[in-house]
């Protein structure tokens, strides 16, 4: 109900006291006069007008908070280095036969689970060609995105090296081409990139040789995520030692502490692809 301007004020000067007034929907009740002039309304419908604005200011609060995590999932997944097939790639669509295969399927799910941002160490698959350490690289990735929330990236060594040329280089056709988002068009921000998101997995270490400066980044990056305890997943078809003298002691050995070894000595599964 409005409140209504009284006219006995100015008749007397002095503001009445509280009076008996009639809500339409709730009855009578003691309306109190405020500001020398108004009589204040009916305090049941006061209460309901203030609900309603609660729930309407709750109603595009979470709305907000849905865009916010809609515009967040789209970045990472444009941003998260996979295309393709390894975009389909998922812990269901992974087959697991073999005793040996549920067990490394079955590390994999867990720590796709468990991991946090501080959480350190991170896994190693590795093994023959077609075992699918990239699928299941993939498949965390796209895990950690869609279900944990969680920026993660796999990119292969290769990709790093293109990324890293790209801007040492600094062509255009080739940045653009590795442009991942804005904001990442300098070596610093692309290492910063590289360092600090929750999730990094390298993949195809050891193909191909990388120049001291690309060894010296690998450092660098693999060092910014140890001091930061990011997990780092690691994929490769070299054995432990193989790797050590693909990508230096210094790397290998912040890349190995707190790190699960998962060996994928099966068959490849692409020779079953028709
Ligand atoms: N157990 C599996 N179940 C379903 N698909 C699989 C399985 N293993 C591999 N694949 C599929 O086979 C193809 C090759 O696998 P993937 O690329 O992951 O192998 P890889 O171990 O990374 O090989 P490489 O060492 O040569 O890089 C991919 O298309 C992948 O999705
Ligand atoms: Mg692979
Ligand atoms: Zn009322």
């Amino acid at each position: 109900m409005e409140s209504q301007i009284d006219d006995r004020v100015s008749a007397s000067g002095a503001a009445p006291g509280p009076i008996k007034r009639e809500c339409a929907t709730h009855g009578s009740y003691q309306a109190m006069h405020i500001f020398g002039r108004h009589w204040a309304n009916c305090p049941e419908c006061e209460r309901e007008a203030q609900e309603r604005i609660a729930a309407q200011d709750a109603e595009r609060a979470r709305e907000q908070r849905v865009a916010v995590a809609k515009a967040r999932l789209e970045c990472n997944l444009r941003n998260c280095g996979l295309a393709g097939r390894n975009l389909r790639a998922s812990f269901q669509n992974f087959t697991a036969t073999t005793p040996k295969q549920r067990e490394v399927l079955d590390a994999v799910v867990g720590f796709a689970k468990t991991f946090t941002t501080t959480s350190g160490g991170g896994l190693w698959l590795l093994g023959l060609p077609g075992t699918g350490k990239t699928h299941l690289g993939a498949a965390l990735v796209s895990n950690s995105i869609r279900e944990r929330s969680l920026a993660a990236c796999m990119h292969s060594f290769g990709q790093i090296q293109t990324m890293l040329r790209a801007r040492w280089s600094n062509s255009k056709e080739s940045r653009s081409f590795w442009e991942i988002e804005d904001g990442l068009e300098t070596t610093d921000q692309l290492l910063e990139h590289l360092g600090t998101i929750p999730l990094l997995a390298l993949d195809e270490l050891g193909v191909g040789r990388g120049t001291d400066a690309e060894l010296e980044t690998l450092f660098q990056i693999v060092d910014r995520r140890y001091q930061l305890e990011r997990p780092t997943v690691v994929l490769s078809n070299l054995k432990p030692i193989e790797l050590k003298a693909a990508m230096g002691d210094r790397a290998y050995d912040r890349l190995r502490e707190g790190t699960r070894l998962l060996i994928c000595d099966w068959p490849s599964h692409r020779g079953q692809i028709k």
